[in-house]
């Protein structure tokens, strides 16, 4: 693609944009609750056999009290993400979601805790979360295979989001640009399935190699294919909620503005207690480990604005 292709993709995704959601950005408060992982993926820096990941939990205490903070600050959605923690029963997840529903009745939580058995999403659904992110990773099952161990597998992947989808919940779906293996063949499966799903949410980042993982010497993401593709995906899905992500501005140091400026429009500050930061090492030098989390927000603001937008303090609902 020349430049001038790509400007025309911007544009036009841009417009598709402004048209359902004008200007307006919205923000979600991260909070990552646990590094634990029973999952091996290669590519990520928190999978079970990383033996120099230090790992922590949240006390439920603390993710109410990142919840308090976040919500004085504005934010009106809460995205509890972590590894797959056997530690964080159904009951105890449950209880989290409940406390955090009736703290604060006017917000939306969002969860991003890997899979479970359809009966647990309903748990927790009925407990009061209200949208739920499990990136596919990839459509291509010799792709998937790449990225994953045995034990896992992309059937069983795409079950938990159709699963998820038929309880009602919004539903986020992505994957990673540039992951070992990944073709144009590939990526176009990931668009078909995308189209297929029809997610209210795509997250979509570039790879980033962990030192200590079996992917830790493979080639990453580049910004340039990872804009390119949020500019597909929000022609292909117009109404979508698209964050540009921190991996993204990783990579870049302006790569969530121009993620903004290619269609996105969401951006996912970090509502994770300081001390905690550095050890959800999913990838190598990750940014915004050192803020407090009033610092973050204040930082994407501004960072927001010069793209253009207006970062809106509410619940960001799909449209
Ligand atoms: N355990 C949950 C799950 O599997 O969906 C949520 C946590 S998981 C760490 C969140 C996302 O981080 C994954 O879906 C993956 O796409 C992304 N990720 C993991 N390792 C990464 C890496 N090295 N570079 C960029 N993104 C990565
Ligand atoms: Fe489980 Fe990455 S391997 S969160």
């Amino acid at each position: 693609m020349d430049g001038n292709e790509g400007d025309y993709l911007r544009q036009r995704a841009v417009a598709v944009r402004q048209a359902v959601y004008g200007r307006d950005v919205f923000i979600r408060g991260l909070i990552e609750f646990t590094n634990f992982c029973r999952n091996n993926c290669y590519y990520c820096g928190i999978r079970r056999d990383n033996r120099h990941a230090a790992r922590y939990r949240l006390t439920e205490e603390e993710i109410l009290g990142c919840c308090r903070e976040g919500y004085r600050l504005g934010f009106r959605t809460f995205v509890l993400q972590g590894g797959e923690d056997e530690y964080f029963t159904d009951e105890k997840m449950c209880r989290i979601i409940r406390s955090i529903r009736s703290n604060h009745p006017d917000c939306a939580i969002t969860l991003s805790i890997g899979e479970k058995e359809a009966a647990s999403y309903k748990r927790y659904f009925d407990a009061g979360a209200d949208r739920y992110l499990l990136r596919h990773e990839t459509a291509n099952e010799a792709h998937y295979r790449r990225l994953h161990p045995e034990e896992m597998s992309l059937r069983r992947r795409k079950e938990c989001l159709y699963a998820l989808k038929e309880i009602g919940y919004q539903v986020g779906a992505g994957f990673m640009t540039g992951s070992p293996g990944q073709t144009v063949d590939t990526l176009y499966e990931d668009l078909q399935f995308l189209r297929e799903l029809e997610p209210h949410m795509v997250g979509i980042g570039p790879f980033i190699p962990q030192r200590d993982t079996p992917f830790g010497g493979e080639p990453g993401g580049t910004a340039a294919m990872t804009v390119t593709l949020l500019s597909i995906i929000r022609l292909l899905l117009p109404r979508v909620l698209l964050p540009a992500t921190t991996a993204l501005g990783t990579i870049d140091a302006i790569g969530r503005e121009k993620g903004l400026m290619a269609g996105a429009n969401v951006v996912m500050p970090n509502l994770s207690p300081k001390e905690v930061r550095k050890k959800y090492a999913l990838y190598d030098a990750k940014i915004c480990t050192g803020e407090e989390a009033a610092e973050c927000i204040e930082c994407l603001k501004k960072r927001v604005r010069s793209a253009g937008y207006t970062v809106v303090c509410d619940r960001g609902d799909y449209r």
